[in-house]
């Protein structure tokens, strides 16, 4: 017989789990009631707050549909998705740190040549990024593949924005023989994340902004390498120091170089002012 007082009640829903067949959910499902209740305890939860949670989680879940995820938002602006992914991702090895994902990545990027642009509006100003894509030890990654995806000038994703052409801003490029890799893209800006939704009604009531530092996003793979997830951000960038997801990574942060000469720009089949970025991404053998 339970005797479910304030002080038994957490030891009560443990014993509760003691026969979960399964060994892995019954650690983690013990260690967040371990955890909630000891939250619960600390601040001494009051019922209004709790009701108030709970309105605010069902609202989170009834802004989820199959374009907008409420719930990673939530994770997201908690720190909870970019914790998840340095537990999953430790490469004290000197490959290219992850950061996060987003929402806002589409599948079926056309796969363009070597130096093309990914803007299909001519909006923005065109960035040139090149360098290589290497393995731990220095060697050249041949015919890896970069799915790379960015907003528009006006911080919005093509698929946000009814005005972009389909697509636009996204596009798929492979290394040469030598591991380089050259695209066109534009400098990008900071933007606000979604936040017309309880996630932003949130981070109001905690005095924080919405915005992420200005950054493209990368996806790498190639045969025999674990793929990486990244972003190249923008030095000097405001958000930097306070990007609504903690992605910002300093590792990741890279000099936008401006140049005039209309000549120069011509060698890329741009116009100036134009800027440059060097960066060489790092890949580890899978299964090290
Ligand atoms: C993004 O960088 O696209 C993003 C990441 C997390 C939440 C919202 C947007
Ligand atoms: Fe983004």
């Amino acid at each position: 017989m339970s005797n479910n007082t304030e002080e038994q009640i957490t030891q009560n829903v443990l014993d509760s789990m003691a026969q979960a067949p399964n060994p892995r959910l019954k650690a983690v499902m013990s260690s967040l009631i371990t955890h909630l209740h000891a939250f619960i305890r600390d601040v001494e939860l009051t019922q209004e707050e709790w009701a108030l949670g709970i309105q605010f989680l069902t609202s989170t879940g009834q802004m989820c549909d199959e374009k907008r995820q409420e719930f990673i938002l939530l994770s997201d602006i908690s720190g909870v998705t970019m914790l998840v992914d340095a537990i999953n991702h430790r490469s004290p090895d000197g490959a290219t740190e992850s950061t996060i994902f987003g929402p806002f990545y589409r599948e079926g990027a056309a796969e363009l040549p070597m130096g093309a642009s990914i803007s299909q509006d001519g909006r923005g100003e065109p960035t040139v990024v090149t360098g290589r894509v290497l393995s731990t030890d220095g060697t050249p990654i041949a015919n890896a593949l970069m799915d790379v995806w960015e907003t528009n000038e006006n911080g919005l994703y093509e698929q946000q924005d009814p005005e972009q052409p389909d697509m636009n801003l996204r596009g798929k490029f492979r290394t040469a023989s030598d591991g380089r890799y050259c695209f066109v893209a534009i400098k990008p800006v900071s933007y606000p994340i979604p936040d017309d939704g309880p996630v932003g009604h949130l981070l109001r009531a905690l005095g924080r902004h919405p915005f992420r530092p200005a950054h493209i996003h990368l996806l790498i793979s190639a045969a025999g390498f674990a793929p990486v997830t990244t972003h190249l951000f923008v030095k000097g960038d405001q958000y930097l120091d306070s990007d609504a997801v903690f992605g910002a990574k300093d590792s990741l942060v890279v000099d936008f170089v401006r140049h005039d000469s209309t000549e120069e720009a011509a060698q890329y089949h741009i116009a100036a002012p134009f800027y440059t970025v060097t960066y060489d991404f790092v890949l580890k053998p899978s299964g090290k």
